[in-house]
Formats: structure tokens, C-alpha cells, sequence
């Protein structure tokens, strides 16, 4: 009668292979020669690993024991220092407890249980022929069957409707995230020649007067707050951080083409990091450095917040500014670049 071990050969009995030729072993591919662990061969290393592994276990029964004795003998009490007691020595005996079985069972595995090494051969995975043969009858069966190769235009108009189905999906995306999406929505903010900047969130319009060098503050565009729809969407792309600086300590306030994009030290920029996005709030006033709390990227206000520090890979986009009649900060135009993420970033507008 056939055992289960009758299709395995054991590479550590004698002439299983241990000899390790170069014949066996590349029979064997990935099984190299069986080497005998000290346990194995000597008695007296083999009872001094028993021995230790039984400590370990019994460490971990005495664990268990410390920590069923900790739960009942020292319940947290009213005070910090009982609980910090019973929570220190129920953790210890935990500790111990786990540790015991972990490190006992381990060493059990690795140098106690044997470590033979087995070859299970291959049967052929290759079907009869005759299993083939109706196989393939099987497969111009269902052909026949399904009518298919009677009916040509039914199959035609079939593939083709099925060819044509993903431009139902692919139109409204390409148009969407197309011109539409890529210059409309992405590189145009609210913001607009001649609109007032306004508190965040009361909408109150800004004068120039009112801020002083090392203020900061958050502004939205004028007329956000009255808008009915979308107001969330242009907020997220149009809130910008006015900063005003000593004028003699901005290194550049203009634009490549030479305008004056900032006001007596008045400069505005966008908040939404250039990374990936998150709202750039945290002003250091002697630094003059922005930085963005989410992966620490700083920008240097003094000097068109250029990044001084982290994964950001451009400047925070400037927004240019002026004053109107009535002494209200007013926008020149758009913000010079598109906002957040470099990635949205596709060319200057
Ligand atoms: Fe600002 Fe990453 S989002 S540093």
C-alpha cells in the first residue's frame, strides 16, 4: 500500500540525497545540502536547548499567574500613583507572559522539531489526448450552438456597439477635464481687476490703512460671500494671506515684466501650498518666512515666497494688488500663476 510518503524522498536519509552531489542538487533546484544542527548530533546540546526552552515556558506560565495576581491584588485605585503601579506591573507580567511563549516556541521550532528537507515529485500536468480532443469538440459545440457563425451582421453590429461604448464615458471626461477644466476651472480664480479684498469670513473690505507692518491677514475676494452656488469651490482656489512688510525689507515686488505687484509693503499671495495643497497659515514675523504646516515647505514672503525649505517646487502664486479711489485694496488681475498643486500646473495662463 502506497503511503504519503512514498511520493516524497527525504534529502537527509542516507542516499535521499544528503551526499549533496552536484547531480542531486540540481535535480533539486533550490534545496541545498542538508547540514545537522548541533542538537541533532550531540545529546548533551540537544537536553540544554529542552532545558531552555522549559525556563522560557515557565516564564511565561508565571507571567500569566502575575498578571491574573495584578489584576485582582492591585486594582488601579483613586490615585496616579496606584494606577501607574497596577498598569506597570500588569504590562511587566504581560510582558513576560508573551515574551516566554514567543521566544520558547521559536526555539523549539528552529532547534528542536526536525528540519528535514522533502522533494514532492511532479505527476505530468500535461491532459490525455483523448481529454484534449473533447475539449476542443466542446469548445465548436458551444460555437455551433450559439449561432454566431450563421448570423455575421448580428456579430458586427455587436462588436461595434460594444467598440463604441466607452466614448458615452470618454466625451463628457475629455471635455470636462480638456480646455474646460484645465484652463476655466483650474487656472482661474474669482479674483479680477478691480475686486476688493475682504476679511475672511466676514467679507469686510480692506483698506490699506487699516493694516499694519507684520500683520497678517486672511482675505477672500469681495462678493464670495454672496455667491449662491459653487462658493466653496472658488473659496478653496481664491483665499489668499496679506502680509505687509517694511517696504525696504522686500527684495522683489514686481512682476518679470517690472509692474509693482505690491502695495507700501502690502503684498498679497495664495494660500493653498504649491505641494499638495494645504492652506499655508503659519507667519514668522522676523523671518518673514511662510510655512505650510502639512510637510513643512516655507516660503519667503520678502522675496516673491520663493521656497526656502521642503517638497514644494514653486513659489505660493502671487495675487497683484493696487488701492482703488477710496483707499480699499483692489486686485490688478488674476493671480499671475495657476493656484495649488504644481501638478494642476499645465503652463502659465
Ligand atoms: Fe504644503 Fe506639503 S502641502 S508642504
Amino acid at each position: 500500500m502506497s503511503t504519503p510518503h512514498d511520493s516524497h524522498r527525504d534529502l537527509a536519509a542516507p542516499g535521499g540525497g544528503s551526499d549533496g552531489t552536484l547531480a542531486e542538487r540540481f535535480e533539486n533546484p533550490g534545496l541545498h545540502e542538508h547540514k545537522p544542527r548541533q542538537a541533532d548530533v550531540d545529546p548533551k546540546t540537544g537536553k540544554r536547548v529542552e532545558r531552555q526552552v522549559l525556563f522560557l515556558f515557565t516564564l511565561s506560565i508565571l507571567g500569566t499567574i502575575g498578571v491574573v495576581w495584578a489584576y485582582f491584588a492591585l486594582p488601579p485605585g483613586e490615585t496616579v500613583g496606584s494606577m501607574r503601579l497596577s498598569n506597570l506591573v500588569l504590562g511587566l507580567a504581560l510582558a513576560v507572559c508573551l515574551l516566554g511563549i514567543g521566544i520558547g516556541g521559536n526555539y523549539y521550532i528552529k532547534l528542536l522539531m526536525s528540519n528535514r528537507e522533502y522533494v514532492e515529485e511532479r505527476h505530468d500536468l500535461r491532459s490525455s489526448d483523448e481529454t484534449r480532443e473533447i475539449a476542443v469538440q466542446m469548445l465548436k459545440d458551444g460555437g455551433e450552438d450559439s449561432g454566431l457563425t450563421r448570423r455575421g451582421a448580428l456579430v458586427g453590429a455587436g462588436v461595434t456597439a460594444l467598440a463604441l461604448f466607452p466614448l458615452s464615458i470618454l466625451v463628457p471626461l475629455i471635455g470636462n477635464v480638456g480646455e474646460d477644466w484645465n484652463v476655466r476651472k483650474l487656472k482661474h480664480t474669482m479674483w479680477k481687476k478691480g475686486t476688493r479684498l475682504a476679511t475672511d469670513p466676514t467679507g469686510r473690505p480692506i483698506k490699506a490703512a487699516d493694516v499694519t507692518i507684520g500683520d497678517v491677514w486672511h482675505v477672500i475676494p469681495d462678493g464670495l460671500n454672496d455667491l449662491e452656488e459653487g462658493k466653496l469651490d472658488e473659496k478653496a482656489k481664491a483665499v489668499v494671506l496679506l502680509v505687509r512688510l517694511d517696504p525696504r525689507d522686500l527684495k522683489s515686488d514686481q512682476s518679470p515684466e517690472g509692474e509693482t505687484w505690491s502695495h507700501d509693503g502690502i503684498v498679497a499671495y495664495s494660500k493653498i501650498c504649491t505641494h499638495v495643497g494645504c492652506p499655508v497659515a503659519l507667519y514668522e514675523q522676523q523671518t518673514h518666512h511662510l510655512l505650510c504646516p502639512c510637510h513643512q515647505s516655507t516660503f519667503d514672503v520678502a522675496d516673491s515666497c520663493k521656497v526656502v525649505f521642503g517638497p514644494a517646487k514653486r513659489p505660493l502664486p502671487q495675487l497683484p494688488i493696487t488701492v482703488d479711489d477710496e483707499g480699499y485694496l483692489v486686485a490688478q488681475d488674476d493671480f499671475a500663476q495657476p493656484v495649488g498643486p504644481s501638478f494642476w500646473e499645465r503652463a502659465t495662463k
